[in-house]
């Protein structure tokens, strides 16, 4: 199988295949009918019509299946303890949602063991896999101290490289009467433990979080340890977040719930994606950012799962693009490109998010002749299998 153990592998008779490639296929997607796809080394080494096929050492049949990249989850918070069920029902009964809940997943988080976190991680990324991600990031930030917040990325780091230093998750307990001194610790001592082991920082910068002044500071100190910035952004109301993450040059501004037209501008005009999270919106039900408005005036915007116990509890991509297209008018071809290769912008990879020569072989099959199926179809497991480019062997879901 494409897994790059040996020989070439080709996938043939697919029904549609998006390539996110439009110099290839049809429209943004890059779409070609009746395609064929051949794999050498965990590579895409061919991708054409069917009939224009070469002989490969070994060769599977879609049978007319529509076949899309992989999706790439540029958010999700996977490491953590306890759960927050009962949180939610309170909220489905009209309690608000507030930053406060992250503390309790903290102290259950910091009581854990390393088996019970790594257990938890594991499942959930396996989930994540069966629901056809194929790459994704995690964040720290449940961990709050020196000791677990290194955890927490050590962890993370034995399922994926995309991990992410967010110490400035919210300001601990313990330092309640003094979130300068915190601010000092993520920013100092935490930063230089926690550095090694993560590629990107993060900051929620939003109300009963961090304002901008503490956001600026700590991802700039990130970023002179070689991290790069990313934000949770106007999540609970509008503000700061978007502004300081165009400022910093961050990679995502992630949330952009309530995204001013200010906002919107600075988005389109720097080179930081918008990445949104129709399932934080929907388990806590708030209202679901504009995603039209920001297309429209020219913003990368990825979709991502925000996998976490409070206030996103899905692993599930195919949910997340059903929601956006229904709930954020997206078109189902901008949900799914937003879910492939604007996730791949996000974590600037040009490796992923598409089917094209060079790129790895991270895909999925759908029992649909169509990637439209995924909105169309909400709530039905449409994905057949995936494959991941690594030695890791072929999913099926
Ligand atoms: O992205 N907003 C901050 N962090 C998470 C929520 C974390 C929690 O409630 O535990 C988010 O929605
Ligand atoms: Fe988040």
């Amino acid at each position: 199988m494409p897994d790059g153990s040996a020989g070439t592998t080709s996938l043939v008779n697919i029904g549609t295949l998006v390539t996110n490639d439009p110099s290839v296929g049809a429209g943004a997607l890059g779409m070609i009918t009746d395609a064929a796809v051949v794999v050498e080394h965990g590579r895409v080494a061919w991708v054409g019509p069917s009939r224009a096929c070469g002989p490969a050492d070994e060769q599977v049949d879609l049978e007319g299946r529509a076949v899309l990249p992989g999706f790439v989850d540029s958010h999700a918070h996977m490491v953590f303890a306890g759960d927050r069920s009962a949180e939610f029902a309170a909220r489905m009964s009209g309690e608000p949602y507030s930053a406060g809940g992250i503390r309790s997943t903290v102290d259950r988080t910091r009581a854990a063991t390393d088996d019970e976190l790594r257990t938890t991680l594991t499942r959930l990324a396996n989930e994540m896999r069966m629901s056809g991600i194929t790459t994704f990031e995690t964040k720290s930030g449940y961990g709050l101290t020196e000791r677990d917040e290194a955890r927490s990325l050590r962890l993370a780091l034995s399922e994926t490289t995309e991990t992410t230093f967010l110490g400035a998750h919210v300001v601990p307990a313990e330092f309640a009467s003094d979130p300068d001194g915190y601010v000092a610790l993520v920013s100092g001592a935490m930063l230089d433990i926690c550095a090694p082991f993560a590629r990107w920082i993060d900051v929620f910068c939003d109300r009963g979080a961090f304002d901008a002044d503490q956001a600026r500071h700590i991802l700039l100190a990130g970023a002179d340890h070689g991290l790069v910035p990313r934000v949770h952004a106007n999540q609970l109301q509008p503000g700061d977040g978007i502004r300081v993450a165009v400022e910093v040059g961050a990679a995502s501004a992630d949330h952009c719930t309530y995204a001013t037209d200010s906002d919107i501008e600075l988005l389109a005009g720097s080179t930081t994606v918008a990445t949104l999270l129709p399932g934080a919106e929907f388990s806590t039900r708030s209202p679901y950012p504009d995603a039209r408005r920001m297309l429209d005036a020219g913003v990368t915007v990825a979709l991502a799962t925000d996998c976490n116990p409070g206030s996103s509890f899905t692993t599930s991509m195919p949910f997340c693009i059903a929601v956006a297209v229904r709930d954020m008018r997206m078109t189902p071809d901008e949900a799914v490109w937003s879910a492939t290769a604007g996730g791949a912008a996000a974590l600037r990879r040009d490796d992923i998010g598409r089917v094209t020569v060079g790129s790895r072989a991270d895909l999925v099959s759908l029992d649909a002749p169509s990637h439209v199926h995924l909105a169309y179809r909400p709530g039905v497991d449409l994905v057949d299998r995936v494959w991941l480019s690594t030695t890791t062997p072929k999913v099926d879901a």
